[in-house]
């Protein structure tokens, strides 16, 4: 399943990659891209440029209608449906619809996302309220989703995405429903995983994630690479990859 072609520090590798939903809606167009293991990189563009189903053909959400999608070593267009798990078990999601089950509790959201893998009970609380604690929402626990506010769905989905330590991060417009103060907890949170190593992509219009750090910021126009700024990347600049908010007020 491994790409010869795609040295092992690469860890996402999108070769002439075209997406055309029925019947000729033309999503993504004729891109190639690679992203590095424990690489940062920014999505942007405007509305309906692609972004989201950029990152649903890494997730293997969607198929590619042409080109290569290689993701940890898996070839996206050949990946059987019966080995799908082997490649979402490396890959969290954010969604920008959150996709929460709206009558079960927050903990049990993020919970569901463990429980696929082995965890104890024990280990599975811990997590749990760790990750709340750091998005401020352990008054949450025990709330149903459905009676949250969107920030507060948004958050959960966020805490669901990264609950299993993935080695890839997809994040849709991670904080689309947020103020400053809860963006630099999230923020935050990005930037732990990063220094973990963990390889993530955020696709946002919100300026502010990525306007003063080194990271790779790859505008989407009408679904094509619009500019790529590989040269200003630092993957390893752990303090300015992504910005250290914690001195936001509260955060
Ligand atoms: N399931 C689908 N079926 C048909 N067309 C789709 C589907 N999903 C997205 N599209 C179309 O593909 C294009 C890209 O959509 P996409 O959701 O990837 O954009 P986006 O950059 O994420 O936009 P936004 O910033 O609004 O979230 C748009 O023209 C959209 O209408
Ligand atoms: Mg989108």
């Amino acid at each position: 399943m491994s790409q010869e072609t795609t040295p092992p520090d690469v860890i996402i590798d999108l070769i002439k990659v075209s997406k055309v939903y029925p019947p000729d809606v033309h999503a993504i167009s004729d891109i190639s891209l690679t992203v590095d293991r424990g690489e940062i990189v920014f999505l942007t563009g405007m509305s309906g440029a692609g972004k989201t189903t950029l990152l649903r053909l890494i997730s293997r959400m969607e198929k590619p209608t042409k080109g290569m999608v290689d993701v940890a070593g898996f070839d996206i267009a050949k990946l059987p449906q019966r080995n799908i798990h082997l490649l979402r078990r490396k890959i969290g999601m954010a969604y920008q619809d959150f996709k929460l089950l709206p009558n079960r509790t927050v903990a049990d959201n993020i919970a569901i996302a463990m429980e696929v893998v082995y965890h104890t009970k024990s280990f599975i609380e811990k997590r749990t309220r760790e990750l709340l604690d750091q998005l401020d929402l352990v008054k949450k626990y025990g709330t149903r989703t459905e009676e949250l506010s969107r920030g507060e769905q948004q958050r959960v989905s966020i805490a669901r995405a990264v609950a299993n330590s993935p080695e890839i991060v997809l994040a849709d417009e991670p904080t689309g429903n947020l103020d400053a103060e809860t963006t630099g907890r999230v923020v935050n949170l990005f930037h732990q995983l990063h220094r973990q190593g963990t390889t993530i992509l955020i696709a946002t219009h919100d300026k502010s994630l990525y306007q003063h750090t080194n990271s790779r910021v790859i505008e989407l126009r009408h679904g094509r690479l619009r500019s790529s700024l590989p040269e200003t990347f630092a993957p390893n600049n752990e303090e300015t990859a992504i910005p250290d908010l914690a001195s936001t007020p509260g955060a």
